[in-house]
């Protein structure tokens, strides 16, 4: 068993790779474009293991695609190779169209040649899993029901609109084509290895750093956090046992206000790394300037991939961040690595 994993240098592609390869599930294909979300350091803890192999390259590379499609034939594919920093597609959109519509569609029609060309009983077994995002359905107010399936698509960031685009695509290959395709959209993760410029790990690097803490706008707006490995173990089951065609939403039950996030995170390091002056660390909180667009609220009705597909998220918000934290204190030597020259540039841009 082969799998091609497309981004798997990033947050929740190299946690899904390590624990794909934990679970001796079969060889891993990593195809990763190593933009500044890509660190091949998060991919240290398998750097000797023969069954993951990577290789450095666009998915919107035609020629490369069709090529390692050939060589390795893989059984499945996840698609998680994306733009995926909302702040950064407000400050510039071209990217963000350019990788999550135009690559992924270049991607689509390498998988659709490949597909058509296997063998009846191999064209059976094939699937291709698309990663997308909540934030296709748009921004909820307070009363209103969490996102299902059917919600219509009301996406309002340059990003979410890009994921949004590459939804349609996907479905449309599935309908068009007949090809196997899945999509799952979830909600915000946090956990290992994602990149300081998301609210949770800019948080506890900042904290530990003695700079401000930024919360835009009020810190009313709510997301619904999802531990990555919960996502991970989701995109297996979905992969695995998924209905062809179908959509799952994926998500935590776990709806916070950013604040709470950040006075949680404050909390927990208060306990783990006491300030040295002997404040809390809320004291560095700092409200600045809203986001432009700011969606509201996000949430998630996970109901049909629990009834469907027995999947159940393991970690509760307070142990997934406990999990975090801790994380994050004992590898400071990763966190000083990404946080350097481009990472220093987008501050200055952003803040
Ligand atoms: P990330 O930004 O940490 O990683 C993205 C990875 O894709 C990087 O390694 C990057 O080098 C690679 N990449 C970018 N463009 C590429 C291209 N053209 N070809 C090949 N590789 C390319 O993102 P993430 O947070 O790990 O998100 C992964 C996926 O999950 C994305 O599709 C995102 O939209 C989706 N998602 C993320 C979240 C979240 O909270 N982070 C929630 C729901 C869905
Ligand atoms: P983020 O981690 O960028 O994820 P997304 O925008 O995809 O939900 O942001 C999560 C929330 O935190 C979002 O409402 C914006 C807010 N936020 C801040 O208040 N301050 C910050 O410095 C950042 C990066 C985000």
């Amino acid at each position: 068993m082969i799998i091609l994993v497309t981004g798997g240098a990033g947050f929740i592609g190299s946690n899904f790779v390590i624990e794909w390869l934990s679970k001796n599930k079969g060889s891993v294909i990593n195809l990763d474009k190593l933009t500044y979300a890509g660190n091949m350091h998060n991919l240290d803890s398998i750097k000797e293991n023969s069954e993951h192999i990577f290789v450095h390259g666009d998915i919107g590379d035609i020629e490369l695609v069709t090529q390692l499609l050939e060589k390795y034939k893989p059984t499945y594919i996840v698609n998680f190779a994306a733009e995926s920093h909302v702040d950064r597609s407000i400050h510039g959109p071209e990217d963000f169209i350019q990788t999550n519509i135009v690559s992924t569609f270049h991607f689509l029609e390498s998988v659709r040649f490949y597909w058509d060309s296997l063998k009846a009983k191999e064209k059976d077994i094939f699937r291709l899993l698309h990663v997308s995002t909540d934030e296709v359905y748009g921004s909820l107010e307070p009363n209103e029901d969490a996102f299902t399936e059917s919600y219509c698509y009301k996406p309002n960031s340059p990003y979410s609109a890009s994921k949004a685009s590459a939804d349609h695509l996907v479905r449309a290959y599935n309908k068009t084509y007949g090809l196997p395709t899945l999509v799952t959209n979830c909600s915000n993760n946090y956990g290992p290895y994602q990149f300081p410029e998301k609210l949770i790990p800019l948080v506890i690097y900042n904290a530990l750093e003695n700079k401000d803490i930024p919360i835009y706008g009020d810190g009313q707006q709510i997301r619904d956090w999802l531990y990555v490995n919960d996502h991970c173990n989701a995109i297996c089951y979905v992969l695995e046992s998924g209905k062809i065609g179908n959509v799952y939403n994926i998500g935590g039950l776990n709806e916070k206000t950013n604040k709470n996030v950040i006075d949680a995170i404050c909390s927990m390091l208060d306990k783990l790394r006491p300030k040295e002056d002997g404040q809390s660390y809320k004291s560095q909180i700092k409200y600045i300037k809203d986001r432009a667009g700011h969606d509201k609220r996000y949430a998630i009705d996970a109901s049909k991939i629990k009834h469907d597909l027995a999947w159940f998220p393991i970690e509760t918000f307070d142990s997934g961040m406990k999990k975090t934290v801790q994380w994050y204190l004992e590898n400071q030597n990763w966190v000083k690595s990404v946080a350097s020259g481009e990472y220093l540039e987008w501050v200055k841009k952003h803040y």
